[in-house]
């Protein structure tokens, strides 16, 4: 172990300092080394030593002749501060799960953790940051020691997904991409744009098939009620879902199985899309949604 000798009367710098130092103090007798009072073990008179600079402990009390001894923390091992430790400290702090070492255990300094990334310090627990949920934008990102902030999407953007890291976004404008506005935006998804301005005359005219894409998605994401929804799925066909909860998400979901259903039935080629849709309004007793319906895609009737 290395010994460094820390006279009565100085500071004590860095090691590579140290001859300089020495000199200096022999020199100026410097006052602003921190002492501690010492009972001499075989005299019993009392001393003032000096303590040892932080990164090393006290080897050797100061004898009457003789100086304190301080010697270098070993490895793994600290002091902080001036002392008159007889040892120096373990560096005990163990980084824990979801941490990561914000500064290395060195001879003037314990160990030191920090939340990793995606966590952030919660009475003493990294957590994970939140996502914000669809519907929801991130206005300022997680920190190691903030969770994420949401906000509700504002009129005219969304977010659609649950994210730590996405904020709203503006609606697609669907004017400005020359298409007309099939189904409005709202605050967990964009809006859906179209170029079918009323379904050709005939089956399989050029046309057919962007006018059946929109004709799906404006049945699909109609802001109609949940009980609506259901019996429209019934006329499609399909049985009542009892798994899905009458929620913002139950109902996102069961617009989903409706596009999906709908798309199915635009594989079965013999009888029209549009028909069967109209129909299945019908069934559903929903005339105002069958009325809307024709007005946009058939407009000329
Ligand atoms: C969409 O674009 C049109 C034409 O560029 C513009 O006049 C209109 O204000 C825009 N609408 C929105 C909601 O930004």
């Amino acid at each position: 172990m290395r010994k460094l000798k820390a006279w009565g009367q100085s500071s004590l710098g860095p090691l590579w300092a140290l001859p300089t130092l020495l000199l200096a103090m022999a020199v100026s007798g410097a006052a602003d080394v921190p002492t501690y009072l010492w009972q001499d073990t075989a005299t019993r008179e009392w001393l003032t030593c000096a303590r040892c600079p932080p990164g090393t402990f006290v080897q050797q009390p100061c004898r009457r002749d003789q100086p304190t001894t301080c010697g270098a923390c070993p490895p793994r091992h600290y002091t902080q501060f001036w002392n008159y430790l007889e040892r120096c400290r373990y560096c005990n702090i163990i980084c824990g799960e979801h941490e990561e070492e914000a500064r290395q255990c060195s001879a003037t300094h314990n160990r030191a953790c920090r939340c990793r990334q995606g966590f952030f310090a919660h009475a003493g627990f990294c957590l994970k940051h939140a996502q914000c949920p669809p519907g929801a934008g991130v206005t300022a990102p997680g920190t190691p020691s903030q969770n994420t902030q949401c906000q509700p999407c504002p009129t005219g953007t969304f977010s659609a997904t649950s994210s730590s890291s996405e904020q709203c976004r503006p609606h697609r404008n669907c004017t400005a991409l020359g298409l007309a506005l099939n189904v409005p935006g709202s605050s967990s998804r964009d809006a859906l744009c179209t170029s079918c301005t009323g379904f050709p005359l005939g089956p399989g005219e050029p046309g057919t098939e962007e006018c059946e894409r929109a004709v799906i998605d404006f049945v699909a994401f109609q802001d109609i009620s949940f009980k609506r929804l259901q019996r429209l799925q019934q006329a499609l066909g399909e049985p009542e879902d009892q798994s899905l909860p009458p929620s913002r998400e139950g109902r996102t979901a069961l617009q989903m199985k409706l596009r999906c259903r709908l798309s199915e039935l635009r594989e079965t080629r013999n009888v029209p899309l549009l028909t069967q849709l109209l129909a299945a309004l019908r069934a559903a007793g929903l005339p105002g949604l069958q009325r809307s319906v024709l007005a946009r895609f058939l407009p000329a009737n």
